[in-house]
């Protein structure tokens, strides 16, 4: 389900683009998968973080960063619901790039569980959510709706960008609004 960060040039531009203007160095990802966009995103920010429950998937990404040698990424297995606020507790910095795109068809996804502890971090972050799509669509049991997601983030301007929803604190307004809109069908959710 879904596509790679690693081969969407316009997301890629733009989470480029905002990190660049807000300075932000960190980058954390949930729902490896195979690792594309936690190796993309390892040769642009300075730690990535990357949380992935299934075993295989871990382990392949553990090989992926192991054979280039990539030193600024950190492998985490488990249930991103769960194993985000341990690794928020740990990283005393912000604004973070998140970029939350964990979800197995499935399961539940993990998104209500991620969007607590990132509410739960004292710094104001700018969060991606990939598959926008996916959100409220019929058969897929336990998904939140977009409209649950407009309201879990109302505290935070809430864009969808291509097949992304991407939400920022109000005071970045000004900076990343163009930014945001340089992408063709960039919208309000
Ligand atoms: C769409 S893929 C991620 C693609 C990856 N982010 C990329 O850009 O290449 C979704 C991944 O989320 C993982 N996943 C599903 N539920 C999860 C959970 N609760 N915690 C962490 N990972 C989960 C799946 O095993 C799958 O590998």
């Amino acid at each position: 389900m879904g596509g790679s960060l690693s081969a969407n040039e316009d997301l890629q531009k733009l989470v480029e683009e905002i990190a660049e203007a807000l300075s932000i160095d960190v980058f954390i990802e949930t729902g490896t998968h195979r690792g594309d966009t936690a190796m993309w995103a390892a040769s642009r920010f300075r730690d990535v973080y990357t949380i992935e429950k299934s075993m295989k998937g871990y382990l392949a990404m553990q090989h992926v960063a192991e054979e280039a040698g990539v030193e600024n990424l950190v492998a985490l297995w488990g249930d991103s619901g769960s194993l985000l606020p341990d690794l928020l507790s740990l990283v005393k910095e912000g604004p973070i790039l998140f970029w939350l795109d964990a979800h197995d068809g499935k399961h539940r996804p993990p998104i209500r569980e991620e969007l607590d502890a990132i509410a739960q971090h004292p710094y104001n972050h700018v969060i991606f959510i990939d598959d926008a799509r996916l959100f409220g669509r019929q058969g897929l049991e336990g998904w939140p709706t977009l409209e649950e997601i407009g309201c879990r983030l109302e505290d935070s301007i809430v864009m969808l960008v291509r097949d992304a929803i991407v939400a920022y604190p109000p005071q970045y307004e000004q900076l990343l609004r163009p930014i945001i809109f340089s992408v063709p069908g960039a919208t309000g959710l």
